[in-house]
């Protein structure tokens, strides 16, 4: 480890009264293919959340949906009990068919469900972050989300979950949960590449709630283009490493949690992301997404 900086690129930030590290870790690739079913290397998925946390990541993202169930039960007996410091945020909102399709669970008794058995697989009395998944695979779709989050709020009360926050959400979504009650963070897709929240981080950013993009390295088809390459090539560095980098510089509130099965892209990536980005590089990265 001697390698790694005593402090993990881009500081920390606070989810309610609940600090995380800004480079966080995404659960979500350790299952089997299509995020269905066990990892092919049970023991290795281990070790990546063993060394995610021994590298002082105090942020990991999980749903009871990824498996079902498997990537909840893999933290739980990778890192059971848990390190004070450590806060999992988990969601709600979807399930898993025969399929591996995401049909939506947004009825108080699905949510009512999926909270219960994010805390069984957690080995959890208290869930840290319960973000309400919205939308469907294509994205954020419009419609009101007050029965659904009115439903978390109600368990939030009951002591079952510490903040609340909402992912694949439209700006008017947000804006509906806000009126209800407080959120910490919207997880949404983005990155170098995908930028239609840009205007959406800056205003979260002024009311203090976290932005965290999902799919930062472009998810399932990594992120390509000639000037992310150009770049990375003129600073002697992977897409990778400038794609986070640039997405620490973007906005104070972006917490990164990419995904990794694998213990060597993990260091990678950590290691990558503290790469100092010139106004040049900027200027060139800015046009990705335009
Ligand atoms: N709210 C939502 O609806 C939603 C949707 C999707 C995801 N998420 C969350 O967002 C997190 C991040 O998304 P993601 O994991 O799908 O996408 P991602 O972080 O953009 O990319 C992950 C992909 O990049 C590869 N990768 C990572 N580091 C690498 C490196 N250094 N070199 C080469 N390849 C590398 C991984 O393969 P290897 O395993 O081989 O490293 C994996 O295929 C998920 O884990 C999940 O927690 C949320």
């Amino acid at each position: 480890m001697g390698t790694f900086p005593a402090t993990l690129p881009g500081g920390t930030w606070n989810l309610g009264d609940l600090t995380v590290t800004r480079f966080g870790y995404g659960a979500m690739q350790l299952t089997g293919p299509w995020v269905m079913g066990p990892p092919a290397d049970h023991d290795g998925a281990l070790a990546v959340l063993r060394e995610a946390v021994g590298l002082g990541i105090t942020h990991v993202d999980t749903a009871d949906a990824y498996g079902p169930h498997i990537t909840n039960q893999l933290i739980r007996e990778a890192l059971h009990p848990y390190r004070d410091s450590l806060h999992i945020v988990t969601k709600v909102g979807a399930t898993r068919d025969q399929e591996g399709g995401w049909p939506p669970a947004r009825k108080p008794e699905d949510l009512r469900r999926a909270v219960q058995e994010n805390l069984e697989n957690l080995g959890l009395d208290t869930l840290d972050v319960v973000n309400l998944r919205l939308g469907d695979a294509q994205g954020p779709q419009p419609g009101s989300l007050a029965e659904a989050f009115e439903t978390l709020v109600e368990l939030q009360q009951q002591g079952l979950i510490r903040h609340l926050g909402v992912s694949n959400a439209t700006a008017e979504q947000i804006a509906e949960a806000l009126s209800i009650a407080p959120i910490v963070c919207v997880q949404n897709m983005y990155n170098l590449a995908h930028r239609h929240d840009d205007e959406l981080i800056d205003e979260l950013a002024e009311q203090g709630v976290a932005y965290v993009p999902f799919f930062p390295l472009g998810g399932f088809s990594p992120l390509q283009s000639s000037a992310l390459t150009a770049v990375a090539t003129r600073l002697d560095a992977t897409p990778m490493s400038v794609a986070l980098a640039w997405l620490l510089r973007r906005s104070p509130n972006i917490l990164l949690i990419p995904g990794t099965s694998s213990v060597a892209h993990l260091r990678e990536n950590v290691a990558g992301a503290g790469l100092q980005l010139s106004d040049d590089d900027l200027a060139a990265l800015d046009d990705i997404g335009r």
